[in-house]
């Protein structure tokens, strides 16, 4: 059995992880499956790709198809075309998507127009805000696949609503699998508190990348945020800017008016992430992934964005929605530096509990193939 695995940027590598294992096991017991990497190139600079298929012993790519960098209707036609022509010669059983990026809904599409099933690994999430890209990408993903493997009962109540229940399935997130399989590689392997002169739980470690984020007055704002975040708690603030960022900053020159407090460092791989979220007082982030790496770690997180996705992390306590509202972070961050490290276990238990014990990636690949046998 063949089965392509489509990605393209710095999440999906990390999904990738635990189910490409899964296959790896299975075929270690005799199971016939080929699982072939599709990369699109979404992602292309080393720091935001390879390091990541480097620390995550992760199956190289058969295939990169360099779409690059371009607007949202180029990047994605481009890769239409090219994972189309790369479908019809491989000829695979299946295809999988993971999540909400350009390189998700050009998998789905090409594959599901050639008529090869599709898998959707991270389905049913919703921000209700249609001005995201990633929220289209989704709402239309989950209506071209076959099977919507969804992570959280949040998630499978958002599936149902759309009448799209009798193709999904609870399975729980591939994201705590990968955390679970990294986070002591990461406490061991890591030299990134010490290269950075920080201490344990004495600094703050930030990310800002959403498009919304990003335009000069709502970034401008966030920076300041952030200053006024490291004075209340008096710590400093660790900012790693994803290159969409750090294009903003010098296009408006913004960062070079920041408080001493922030120190400005290059996008981290996944372990040296693991490491800081592990070892820091707490995230500020409008990262996806980030807020619920934070959740499985203990880590307090306050999100910079008006909604998410990941209402369970609001819900357990270990998030908190400030948008770019000075008002409201003060009382965010008020609450949530008063975490210790039994609430951390607390929140760590919930996160085990609310996403599955660890167990996705063997239910995604037991549905993948549950879906191909169907098809046969
Ligand atoms: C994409 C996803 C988003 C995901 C994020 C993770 C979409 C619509 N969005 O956003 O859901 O959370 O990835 O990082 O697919 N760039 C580089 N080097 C790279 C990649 C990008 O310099 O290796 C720069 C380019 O200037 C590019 C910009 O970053 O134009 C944005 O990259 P893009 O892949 O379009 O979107 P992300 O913001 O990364």
């Amino acid at each position: 059995m063949k089965i392509v695995q489509v990605v393209g940027a710095r999440p999906q590598f990390v999904k990738l992880g635990p189910v490409a294992r899964e296959f790896e096991a299975r075929r270690a017991r005799g199971d016939d499956l080929d699982d072939l990497v599709l990369h699109t190139g979404q992602h292309y600079d080393d720091g935001m790709s390879d390091v990541f298929f480097r620390q995550l012993s992760l199956p190289p790519p058969a295939a990169n198809l360099a779409v690059g960098s371009g607007g949202q209707g180029e990047q994605t036609a481009r890769m239409l075309e090219r994972i189309e022509a790369y479908l019809l010669q491989v000829g695979p059983d299946a295809v999988v998507v993971y999540g909400d990026t350009n390189s998700t809904i050009a998998g789905a599409l090409a594959a599901v127009k050639l008529g090869i099933p599709v898998a959707h690994v991270e389905a049913g999430l919703r921000s209700f805000n249609r001005s995201m890209p990633e929220e289209l990408n989704r709402v239309a993903t989950d209506h071209l696949s076959d099977r919507l493997l969804a992570p959280t009962p949040v998630a499978m109540e958002n599936l149902t609503r759309e009448g799209l229940e009798g193709r999904s399935v609870l399975v729980g997130d591939v994201m705590l699998d990968a955390v679970l399989g990294a986070a002591l590689r990461a406490r061991l392997e890591s030299t990134v508190i010490a290269d950075l002169g920080l201490e344990e739980l004495e600094f703050g470690f930030a990310t800002v990348h959403r498009a919304e984020n990003t335009r000069p007055e709502r970034l401008s704002a966030i920076l300041g945020m952030l200053a006024s975040s490291a004075e209340r708690l008096a710590i400093p603030f660790v900012f790693a800017v994803h290159p969409r960022t750090q294009l903003q900053l010098q296009k408006s020159d913004l960062g070079s008016t920041l408080h001493r407090a922030i120190k400005f460092i290059e996008p981290l791989s996944y372990l040296d992430t693991l490491r800081m979220l592990m070892s820091a007082r707490l995230t500020l982030t409008d990262s996806g992934g980030l807020q619920k790496e934070a959740f499985c770690l203990g880590t307090p997180c306050i999100t910079l964005r008006d909604e998410t996705e990941w209402l369970e992390t609001v819900e357990a306590g270990a998030n908190i929605l400030v948008a770019a509202d000075q008002r409201r972070l003060t009382a965010a961050l008020d609450l949530m530096q008063s975490s210790d490290r039994s609430s951390r276990e607390v929140l760590i238990s919930k996160a085990r509990k609310v996403y599955g014990e660890g167990m996705a990636s063997s239910r995604v690949v037991d549905e993948i193939l549950v879906m191909v046998a169907a098809r046969r």
